[in-house]
C-alpha cells in the first residue's frame, strides 16, 4: 500500500481563505492587521522566509514592514526597535527572524517583545500558558502540524507520539501540542541511544532532525503517520527533509512532502495569529469605551 500524502499546501490555502475573510471584517471597522518582520543580517534562508512571509500578508490584505538591518547591529538598537513596535498602535505582530548574530542575546530578545504582539508564541509568557493549556498565541510550526493532523482526521488519543528534536521552536511544542490531544510522547535527540528503536514504535512520527533524507523505512512502524519538518538540500541542491519520501512509502499510511507540507502551513499560521492579535486588539479596545 502507498502512503497518502498529507498536502499542507492545499489545507494552508484553506486556511489562508478563511483569514482573508476575517481581515475584510476587519477593514470594515477600518483595522489593517499589521505584522513588523525584524531581519538582522544576510542569512539567506532567513531572507527567503521572511520574502514569503511579507508576500502572504499582503496578498491576505494585511500589512507587513519588513525591518532590515546588517549584522553588526548591537543588541541595544534592536531592543530599541522592538520598544518602538510594541507601542506602535498600527503594528499587532512582531516577528523577529532567528537566528540572531551572536553579539545579541535571543532570549533577551525574544522577551522583550510584548506577549500580546508575540505572533510567533516564543516569548515565555506564552509558551507558559501554552504548556499549561491557556489561550496563547501558539508557535507557527507545531500549530500548523496539529492543524494538518486535524484536517486529515488523524486520532492522536491514546497514540505513541514520536518527536525527533528538541528545539523551542519546534520539538518542545510540539510535543507539548500532542500531549494536550492525549497522545503519548516519547522524545528523541541527538544524544538518544538507538533512535530506531523508540521511533518503530511511533503511531506518530514527528522529524525535526535537520538531516536531509535521514529517516527511511527502517526507522517506520508498519502504519504510521509521519510529519517532516525538515528544510534540506540534497546531494544536488534540491530542497528535501528529514524523511527519505520515496522510501517510506510502502511503510507510512500518511507523510508530510517537502516541500508543500510543513512549510506552507507555518505561514497560514503566522498569518491567522497576526489577524487574532488585531482582533483581540480591537476587543480591547471596545472593552475599555464602555469602562469609560
Ligand atoms: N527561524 C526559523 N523558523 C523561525 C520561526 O518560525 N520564527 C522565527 N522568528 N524565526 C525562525
Amino acid at each position: 500500500m502507498t502512503a497518502k500524502l498529507i498536502d499542507g499546501k492545499a489545507v494552508s490555502q484553506k486556511i489562508k481563505i478563511q483569514v482573508k475573510e476575517r481581515v475584510e471584517k476587519l477593514a470594515q471597522q477600518e483595522i489593517i492587521p499589521g505584522l513588523a518582520v525584524v531581519l538582522v543580517g544576510e542569512n539567506s534562508a532567513s531572507l527567503t522566509y521572511v520574502k514569503n512571509k511579507k508576500k502572504t500578508c499582503e496578498a491576505l490584505g494585511m500589512r507587513s514592514d519588513l525591518h532590515q538591518y546588517p549584522d553588526t547591529l548591537t543588541e541595544q538598537e534592536l531592543l530599541s526597535k522592538i520598544e518602538e513596535l510594541n507601542t506602535d498602535p498600527e503594528i499587532h505582530g512582531i516577528l523577529v527572524q532567528l537566528p540572531l548574530p551572536k553579539q545579541i542575546d535571543e532570549f533577551k530578545v525574544i522577551s522583550a517583545i510584548s506577549p500580546d504582539k508575540d505572533v510567533d508564541g516564543f516569548h515565555p509568557i506564552s509558551v507558559g500558558n501554552m504548556m499549561i493549556g491557556k489561550e496563547a498565541f501558539l508557535p507557527c510550526t507545531p500549530h500548523g502540524i496539529m492543524e494538518l493532523l486535524s484536517n486529515y482526521e488523524i486520532d492522536l488519543a491514546g497514540k505513541h507520539a514520536v518527536v525527533i528534536g528538541r528545539s523551542n521552536i519546534v520539538g518542545k511544542p510540539i510535543g507539548q501540542l500532542l500531549l494536550q490531544k492525549d497522545a503519548t510522547v516519547t522524545y528523541c535527540h541527538s544524544k538518544t541511544n538507538d533512535l530506531a528503536s523508540f521511533t518503530k514504535q511511533a503511531d506518530i512520527l514527528i522529524a525535526a532532525i535537520g538531516r536531509a533524507k535521514f529517516i527511511d523505512h527502517t526507522y517506520v512502524k508498519s502504519g504510521a503517520v509521519i510529519i517532516d519538518v525538515g528544510m534540506n538540500r540534497d546531494e544536488n541542491g534540491k530542497l528535501c527533509g528529514d524523511v527519505d519520501f520515496q522510501d517510506v512509502q510502502e511503510t507510512a499510511s500518511f507523510v508530510t512532502p517537502v516541500p508543500g507540507g510543513v512549510g506552507p502551513m507555518t505561514i497560514a499560521m503566522l498569518m491567522g495569529n497576526t489577524v487574532q492579535s488585531a482582533e483581540k486588539d480591537l476587543q480591547r479596545q471596545n472593552n475599555s469605551k464602555y469602562v469609560k
